[in-house]
């Protein structure tokens, strides 16, 4: 949520309007983490910084941002700095004065852009009110630039600090989860920018020093010792760049530092320098920062022939699922080799119980494999909402295994639980689709699912990476066992098939269109199915909610009997899952059930089965595969008509009205 893009050009002359350009379009990718309101600041000659900021999306700041004097407008700058925001409100409702940047006060001598939350701003705030300070926002963020400019304003006497060490004081008051950057008129042409908790990275561009590796981090600005190493010492041109994911830097440098919680990176006469708070220094293992290099493609970021980024994700699936599987999976022995777990394999297949946890698409991709999770590994397997598991304070030990699935890597709910399973001394397993990520860098092994990068906010093309993660985890578990070698091979030579089979499924794209302009005027929708089915179900109905916004239901079919059936006459839209497994005499029954009461069942079932598709009122039908794998392709339909009922209501399915597609608070 939130999303962070600064820059900063040192001796590289640029005009003023492409320093406006670059920030805006560093939003606009940054998008999908938030869209209520947007803001921008920029040095500007004489008052020292144009602020703009607005209520609304991105392109709504783009139509009143340049509306400066046309001379300032084409003036050139050679070092400049330029901070920018989109929000995604937690503390004050979106609007103007909330927007960020906030500043420090009527000079704006200290400017914030920030994500996440500060839990002790109420404490920060009355300290600062009583010291005459005067908050305009309702945001917690506003403390920040407050509190910047009081601790910058009273040092001890004869001390002068530099701006990282200023918030390097700031942060050590802060509570909370965050990345931060600060920008100054006190400290022209410099930058600062802090993590802890939220994403941050910061991208180099320059001619020099490029082959560098790493920057070398150091505990006291003033007391750097010989191995201290900054980027560009010196100070030759370069270029800098901040935000909060990857997707916005690319299109300027591949090389980038994922920045650690309590970095302090700073850039001061254009060399870039990384500072730790204090209390790290005996703990810390790696003394340097990585500069590592993108393998992210542009063309990767883009909507291609597609008008919106979820049609083009649904239909990338028969390509993305086969990333998830390359390198991987070898067809030729039906064998699977998951170079990220190897080293913790046999404490995995050891374990006595696998708990895994995630929250919302990610929560339901777990759903969806935990009856094979459950067959293959012979241990009990628990599926756990990040928020619930920690609320509840579940117990966990050291012999369990801890599955962590997320997309972004960074959901702060998984996060959390995964700290807490971490400090109970369990295996922790991340399943996450961002390199990099805290997820992915706080697990003790894991598997990158390969989707390549999901831009629309409801998720589509992870959740079937993540389920084929999941197959290959279970089978790489119940692969050593006799008893278990032919349903492995059963299985391995289904997922040879898959991409080819989605193709099939995305091909009757026109007959979900059709089925979607009968229904997009409905109040209510069902889904019902049951196994593996289940989670098709949650997973359909949680994306029809997401931007269609029509109420939509996921049912177990065995629970139908106990409440749902209520819900059903002739007038309550009811898509049935019936496929051919083992649950399919009973899904079948709840499909008579539903005609019973004279309903109009959707169905979704298995090419050729025209005794369901008899009684059906609409069908969809899907190729066969192994029933494990069936879950795949029934979520295909659904993830469509989700798009298509959205689509016809005129609504923007990339941005869905109050979601964000990761959520770094809790
Ligand atoms: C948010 C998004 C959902 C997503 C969930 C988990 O709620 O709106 O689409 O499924 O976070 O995100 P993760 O990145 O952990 O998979």
């Amino acid at each position: 949520m939130c999303g962070i893009f600064a820059y900063l050009n040192f001796c590289v002359p640029c005009q003023r309007q492409n320093v406006y350009e670059i920030l805006l379009r560093g939003l606009e990718r940054l998008e999908y983490r938030g869209y209520d309101s947007a803001g921008i600041a920029v040095d500007y000659p004489e008052e020292g910084v144009h602020i703009v900021r607005k209520q609304g999306k991105v392109k709504m700041l783009r139509g009143i941002v340049f509306d400066i004097e046309k001379a300032e407008y084409s003036s050139i700058v050679s070092t400049h700095v330029g901070i920018a925001h989109t929000r995604w409100a937690t503390h004050g409702e979106p609007s103007e004065r909330n927007s960020h940047p906030q500043s420090s006060g009527e000079d704006n001598s200290f400017m914030v852009v920030h994500n996440g939350i500060i839990t002790n701003f109420k404490d920060i705030k009355q300290f600062l009110e009583k010291e005459n300070y005067t908050f305009t926002s309702d945001t917690d963020t506003e403390v920040i630039p407050k509190l910047t400019h009081y601790i910058y304003h009273h040092t001890e006497e004869g001390e002068t600090l530099t701006f990282p060490e200023v918030v390097e004081r700031v942060i050590s008051q802060l509570e909370g989860a965050f990345a931060l950057v600060f920008k100054s008129t006190v400290f022209p042409k410099q930058i600062v920018a802090v993590k802890r908790g939220s994403p941050l990275l910061v991208g180099i561009k320059s001619e020099r020093d490029i082959s560098m590796d790493k920057v070398n981090i150091s505990y006291r600005q003033r007391q750097s010792s010989g191995d201290d190493r900054a980027f560009n010492e010196g100070g030759q041109s370069a270029e800098y760049f901040f935000a909060s994911d990857a997707s916005a830097l690319i299109e300027h440098t591949d090389r980038v530092i994922y920045l650690e919680d309590d970095d302090i990176t700073s850039i001061v006469d254009g060399s870039l320098r990384i500072n730790r708070l204090q209390k790290h220094a005996k703990t810390d293992e790696t003394a340097s920062r990585q500069i590592t290099t993108l393998r992210l493609q542009l063309q990767q970021i883009m909507k291609g022939n597609y008008s919106t980024f979820m049609e083009k994700e649904i239909h990338e699936q028969p390509e993305s699922i086969l990333n998830t599987m390359r390198g991987r999976i070898d067809f030729s022995t039906d064998t699977v080799r998951l170079g990220g777990l190897i080293s913790h394999a046999s404490a995995i297949k050891r374990c006595r119980r696998i708990i895994v946890i995630a929250s919302g698409t990610s929560y339901n991709s777990g759903v969806a494999t935990r009856q094979l999770l459950e067959e293959l590994s012979d241990v009990p397997v628990v599926i756990e909402l990040g928020s619930d598991f920690l609320d509840r304070l579940c117990p966990v030990f050291r012999d369990d295994v801890c599955i962590f699935i997320s997309q972004s890597g960074e959901t702060a709910d998984t996060l959390n639980a995964l700290r807490y399973c971490k400090s109970r001394g369990a295996l922790l397993v991340g399943i996450t689709n961002t390199v990099g990520s805290a997820i992915s860098r706080e697990t003790d092994c894991g598997i990158h699912i390969n989707a390549g990068p999901e831009i629309g906010v409801a998720s589509t093309k992870a959740y079937t990476s993540q389920i084929v993660s999941m197959v290959m985890l279970s089978v790489m578990i119940g692969s050593d066992r006799i008893s278990k070698q032919k349903r492995c091979t059963e299985i391995v030579q289904g997922l040879k098939e898959l991409p080819d089979l989605i193709r099939r499924v995305l091909k009757k794209d026109h007959e979900i269109l059709s089925l979607a302009k009968e229904l997009y005027d409905e109040k209510s929708l069902l889904l019902m199915g049951r196994g593996y089915n289940y989670a098709t179900c949650l997973e359909g109905a949680l994306k029809v909610k997401e931007v269609s916004y029509m109420h939509s239901e996921g049912i177990l079919s065995g629970e139908l009997k106990h409440g749902p059936l209520a819900l059903v006459d002739e007038n309550m839209p009811c898509v049935i899952v019936v496929v051919k497994d083992n649950t399919y005499t009973k899904c079948h029954n709840a499909l008579q059930q539903v005609k019973a009461r004279q309903g109009r069942p959707i169905t979704i079932c298995e090419e050729g089965d025209s005794d369901v598709q008899s009684m059906s009122y609409r069908s969809f039908s899907l190729p066969s595969s192994v029933d494990c794998l069936m879950n795949i392709l029934a979520v295909i339909p659904l993830q469509l008509l989700s798009f298509h009922l959205a689509t016809l209501k005129g609504l923007d399915v990339d941005c869905p009205r109050n979601l964000a597609k990761s959520v770094t608070t809790e």
